[in-house]
């Protein structure tokens, strides 16, 4: 097996905010690599325990070679954390003392290349996260109408030619479907002109097409009642995004609840998101577009 690749981002900020130092039950809504809930395992004191879910079975078995030393106080589920009440509720965990978020895909995912989240290399057009779920990038691609398809393609990538693209990409497939990342990342490129600026051409078709097909933020809008809910008092929501519709999503529910909450009480932790430092930014250029909010449970 090819070994994982991912650094975790804002690991001291984060690792700030949870403060896995006070004990009691965390949750790693997006386990991955496992970077993050190790270093929340190596913090807190033994009597605490961690609960990771995770979508991906490859995710999940580099994360618990990674936490193996901590056993048994972790445990993984394979599910959506759009379902984190039910999966604690099952797992018997509730009265959380800190949930992290750290939502996407991790490099490893990206790296992968049969995974078919990059253009870097010619691979089946998939992206998905789970690797069960029922859609693709290429059931997307190929089966969309042009309307739909430009849609994706602005309101997640924020691509302004997205009605180019999606006109192309309709009348590309009526010869023959488009089944390859290469395929697809030629096609955007010809229809943007050819034109290079510092990123790819199709970086911000394939970023849309991989949220379409995760449903990424329906399952961010969905997790954050559900995860306040878990929250013991003094618990912790700490949300690690990528993308400026996921930071707003979440910046618009922690302000919500802050200014609603009459029965529960939260308070925001994070005036202005977390961004990385020059150090991190050097060393991991990934954590450049990392946003970090977090807010905690009163009472
Ligand atoms: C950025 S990585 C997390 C890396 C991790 N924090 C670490 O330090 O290694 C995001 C992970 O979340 C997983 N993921 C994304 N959306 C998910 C969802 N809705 N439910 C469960 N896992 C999800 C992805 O498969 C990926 O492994």
């Amino acid at each position: 097996m090819q070994t994982f690749q991912h650094t975790s981002v804002l690991m001291d900020e984060a690792m700030t905010l949870l403060d896995p130092q006070r004990g009691g039950v965390y949750v790693d809504g997006t386990l991955g690599g496992g970077g993050h809930a190790a270093a929340v395992l190596a913090r807190a004191p033994q009597s605490s325990h961690l609960l990771g879910i995770e979508l991906d079975p490859a995710a999940i078995a580099a994360a618990d070679a990674v936490l193996a030393p901590y056993a048994p106080r972790y445990q993984i589920v394979r599910g959506n954390y759009a379902d984190m009440a039910g999966i604690c509720r099952r797992a018997g965990v509730d009265g959380v003392a800190g949930i992290l978020l750290d939502i996407g895909v991790s490099s490893h995912q990206l790296d992968t290349p049969e995974r078919g989240f990059s253009f870097k290399f010619p691979a089946a057009l998939d992206m998905r996260l789970d690797p069960d779920a029922p859609v693709d990038a290429a059931h997307i691609v190929n089966t969309y109408n042009e309307v739909d398809l430009a849609d994706i393609i602005f309101r997640y990538g924020e691509e302004r030619a997205s009605r180019r693209i999606a006109k192309l990409i309709v009348a590309q497939r009526k010869s023959a479907p488009i089944t390859t990342t290469t395929e697809l990342a030629d096609l955007v490129a010809h229809a943007l002109g050819g034109k290079r600026g510092k990123i790819h051409p199709a970086t911000r078709t394939f970023q849309a097409l991989r949220i379409a097909v995760n449903g990424e933020l329906d399952v961010l809008t969905t997790v954050i009642p559900a995860a306040l809910e878990l929250l013991a008092p003094g618990g912790r929501l700490v949300i690690i995004s990528f993308h400026s519709l996921e930071d707003r999503i979440v910046k618009h529910a922690f302000r919500d609840v802050c200014a609603q909450s009459l029965v529960r009480r939260y308070r925001l932790l994070t005036k202005h998101p977390l961004t990385a430092s020059d150090a991190e930014l050097a060393a991991n250029p990934r954590s450049r577009s990392a946003k970090m909010r977090a807010i905690e449970y009163v009472g």
